[in-house]
């Protein structure tokens, strides 16, 4: 029988520190550090997350260690987050990776952020329904840095067919979510308090954007400045209409992400849909999506389980997994980059 391959996988391109151990797709430790740090200033300070990785790092590892039951001399590789994100947050990860590689003399895997998000659907177990997509599919990459649809044909074979020109998807719900008073990231909280609101209460109007590309700015100034002239007349407005407003804007939010996979599905012919990053946890994309494939029975729907939505260290292991299989491995000299370049 092959030997089962343990992977170390370690992702710092944003705020979290987040490591996690794998054997072959099952994994064995997820270990994730929140920098709550960022809450008070309403976003991520660069330069902030960089340091909180520096102190976190070396704890997040041991830790991912000791609960896989593990020694470090049974690691196999260490794969590790190359970009795109916070160069200073991304160089933390890299050399820590480094280190490691040459210290246990063990293979070092680069990894790209959105490609990982996307081979998240390999991990043993990460899907709600315990399903692994087939090839080819298409795949909505909605997180707070990105939003793309992505032809996937292969582990390494994918294809951007459509973009945000503008704001990514989650960074408009987490700009929205500020003018309703909520902490940073302010996605999640805007979805809890849609559960109980009308989402017809308030009708904001569509980009029109051609061809797969999206575009978010015009949306959120339209939802801000409404809210800003609303509460010029009543300075309660949000209060009293709280839910109905998250239920509003996350309903057309989930529209417009679904009518440009409807066109995609057009296009390439492909009803194969799979969805990653940390939007992708929202509970009115989710049903929205589900629906569709209740409509049209050519259509399948992959969705992981939340805790794999947003940024974690197993979808940086299973990409390296994935590379190794293949013995794509990384030179000490591989560098980090902040803005995506290509797959
Ligand atoms: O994938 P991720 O952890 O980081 C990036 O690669 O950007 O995604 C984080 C984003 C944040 O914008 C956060 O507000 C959003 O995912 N998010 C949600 C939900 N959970 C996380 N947005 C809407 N509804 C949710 N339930
Ligand atoms: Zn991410």
């Amino acid at each position: 029988m092959k030997k089962k391959l343990i992977i170390l996988g370690i992702e710092t391109s944003c705020d979290d520190t987040a490591v996690s151990i794998i054997r072959n797709t099952k994994v064995l430790s997820n270990i994730i550090l929140h920098q709550k740090i960022h809450k008070k200033y309403g976003g991520v300070v660069p330069e902030l997350a960089a340091r909180y990785h520096d102190k976190n790092i070396y704890f997040a590892v041991n830790k991912a260690i000791v609960v896989s039951k593990i020694n470090k001399y049974q690691i196999d590789a260490v794969s590790f987050t190359l970009g795109p994100g916070l160069i200073g947050s991304l160089l933390i990860g890299a050399s820590f990776a480094k280190s490691f590689s040459i210290g246990l003399k063990i293979p070092l895997i680069s990894v790209n952020h959105i490609r990982a998000h996307i081979l998240t659907h390999f991990i043993n177990d990460a899907n709600i329904n315990n399903k692994i997509p087939k090839f080819p599919f298409l795949c909505l990459m909605i997180s707070g840095g990105h939003t793309q649809i992505i032809l996937v044909d292969d582990f390494f074979k994918m294809k951007i067919l459509g973009s945000t020109l503008d704001n990514p998807v989650g960074e408009t719900l987490d700009k929205i979510a500020r003018i309703f008073g909520f902490s940073y990231p302010g996605g999640p909280i805007l979805d809890f308090f849609s559960k109980n609101g009308n989402s017809q209460k308030f009708i904001f109007s569509k980009p029109l954007v051609n061809g797969l590309n999206f575009s978010f700015s015009g949306f959120k100034s339209q939802v801000i400045q409404f809210i800003k002239n609303e509460t010029k007349k009543d300075s309660f407005f949000i209060k009293k209409n709280l839910s109905d407003l998250c239920a509003s804007v996350q309903k057309i939010i989930a529209e417009i992400l679904l009518e440009k996979i409807k066109k995609a599905t057009l296009k390439t012919k492909i009803f194969r849909i799979v969805l990653a990053g940390g939007v992708s946890a929202n509970n009115e994309i989710r049903r929205l999506f589900l629906l569709q494939k209740k409509k049209n029975k050519k259509w399948e729907i992959f969705l992981l389980k939340k805790k794999y939505t947003t940024d974690n260290g197993a979808m940086i292991a299973i990409a390296g997994l994935l590379k190794y299989k293949q013995h794509l491995f990384s030179t000490i000299d591989v560098t980090s980059y902040s803005k995506f370049k290509k797959f």
